[in-house]
């Protein structure tokens, strides 16, 4: 492929996440040829907007294996949690390098799967965390990098969106979230937090999950949001609900860290990922967008906390590039940037066949925090072991970012 040519993608999954990334995928270097959806109607939608938008109408199915059959130069995944494994699956085996979309699987061995035939294949493989691309995210990281924290010793996070109508919302939309709710109790969506904490931390690379230890509330705001919401009063009235509304999730990790993980998704709340990085030296906190290090700019037992809110911006210049120059259309394309950043990323490493910085070991082991967590639940809290998905390789493998970070020397 020359590397003046626009890559030419596959896009399987058209509901809300398909329509979502669509923006980001035009306004970079690419261009969608394939599309496929179980349903005809929201192929026959994206047509029209990829045609109106001027570009020609790309191919569109209902069965992943026609797109395949067209060899786009990748495959980008945004289906539900439970097809992501048989699509890449399929992709690798036909050397189409092949994105996958973040969720957790309920299942060991699918993640198994997945590294056999990527180390059978060699197929390029990705994994679409965009939070691992994230301005709050990058700017941790580039202060962990620096050494302004110290030495890591313990990070949290959490995804507490409320998606009460999202999941409720599933008996008119076939969204997969009811299913899982009404059938599942488990950390469902980890990545959004543990994967750039797992980036902090090296985990693949020199680190590695140890044990997982999970526990869950009890299930009532489903129950709560149903019984006051007339559109699905009746016909969700006897719906029960096996996910506890908050799971909590810690994780062990081999060179000593500790990682707390919050699910926070049928509660009042608003949206917050409280990515937190706390080391010898200070703490980065997202939900307070605060810095505080051990600097002698606050004095810890007479300052309020609220006097380090919103001090991040201080700490700019710890940005990547990617970050300081944004403009207002890559912001607003979605998710407040990073989806765009992490795009045009990505078809770099297409076109350049480059490493990819989240790869098929670092999807083993985050989406596997699904299924430990849920085994963990299900025995009564009890620690359950992660495997090592590298067979050891971790050992060697060098740290790896997902953005080169600036290096800022202070005098
Ligand atoms: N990274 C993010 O910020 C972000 C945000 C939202 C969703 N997501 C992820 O995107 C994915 C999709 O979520 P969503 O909310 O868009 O769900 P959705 O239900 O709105 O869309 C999924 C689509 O995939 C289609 N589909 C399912 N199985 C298929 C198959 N085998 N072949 C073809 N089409 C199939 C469905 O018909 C549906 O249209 C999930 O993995 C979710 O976690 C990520």
């Amino acid at each position: 492929m020359e590397t003046k040519e626009k890559v030419k993608v596959g896009l399987i999954g058209l509901g809300q996440r398909g329509n979502g990334l669509l923006p980001n995928i035009l306004n970079n270097d690419a261009l969608i040829t394939c599309i496929c959806d179980k349903f005809e109607d929201r192929i026959a939608k994206i047509k029209k907007i990829i045609k109106d938008k001027g570009f020609e109408e790309p191919f569109g199915t209902t069965s992943y294996l026609d797109v395949l059959d067209k060899k786009p130069d990748c495959l980008i995944v945004a289906t539900s949690w439970n097809s992501h494994v048989e699509v890449a699956l399929a992709a690798m085996d036909r050397g189409i390098p092949v994105a996958i979309e973040v969720g957790g699987t309920h299942n060991i061995a699918d993640c198994w799967k997945l590294i056999d035939t990527y180390e059978k294949t060699k197929t390029p493989f990705f994994f679409l965390e965009n939070c691992c691309y994230g301005k709050d995210e990058m700017l941790a990281t580039s202060l962990a990098r620096n050494g302004l924290l110290g030495e890591i010793v313990y990070c949290q996070g959490a995804y507490s969106h409320d998606l009460r109508e999202e999941i409720a919302g599933g008996i008119d939309t076939h969204h997969y979230r009811l299913e899982e709710y009404k059938n599942h109790n488990c950390e469902n969506y980890p990545t959004h937090e543990l994967g750039p904490i797992a980036k902090v931390l090296n985990i693949n690379r020199g680190n590695r999950f140890l044990k997982v230890v999970s526990m869950s509330s009890k299930a009532c705001g489903m129950e709560e949001f149903i019984k006051k919401t007339p559109k699905y009063k009746d016909r969700l009235a006897n719906v029960k609900f096996k996910q506890g509304d908050v799971t909590t999730t810690m994780i062990e990790c081999e060179n000593g860290e500790t990682i707390l993980l919050k699910l926070d998704t049928t509660l009042p709340h608003l949206y917050d990922r409280n990515f937190t990085v706390c080391g010898t030296e200070g703490v980065y906190c997202q939900t307070t967008k605060s810095v505080v290090l051990d600097d002698g700019r606050y004095d810890h037992e007479k300052d309020p906390i609220e006097k380090s809110f919103l001090n991040q911006k201080d700490y700019d210049e710890y940005l990547p590039e990617d970050w300081k120059g944004i403009t207002q259309e890559q912001i607003d394309a979605g998710h407040g940037g990073m989806d765009f950043v992490m795009l045009k990323h990505f078809f770099k490493y297409i076109k350049n066949k480059e490493e990819m910085p989240i790869d098929i070991y670092d999807a083993a082991a985050w989406m596997s925090v699904t299924s430990l967590s849920e085994e963990s639940i299900a025995k009564g809290s009890i620690p359950i072991e992660c495997p090592d998905f590298t067979r050891g390789k971790y050992k060697n493998r060098k740290p790896l970012d997902v953005l080169s970070l600036p290096t800022i020397v202070k005098k």
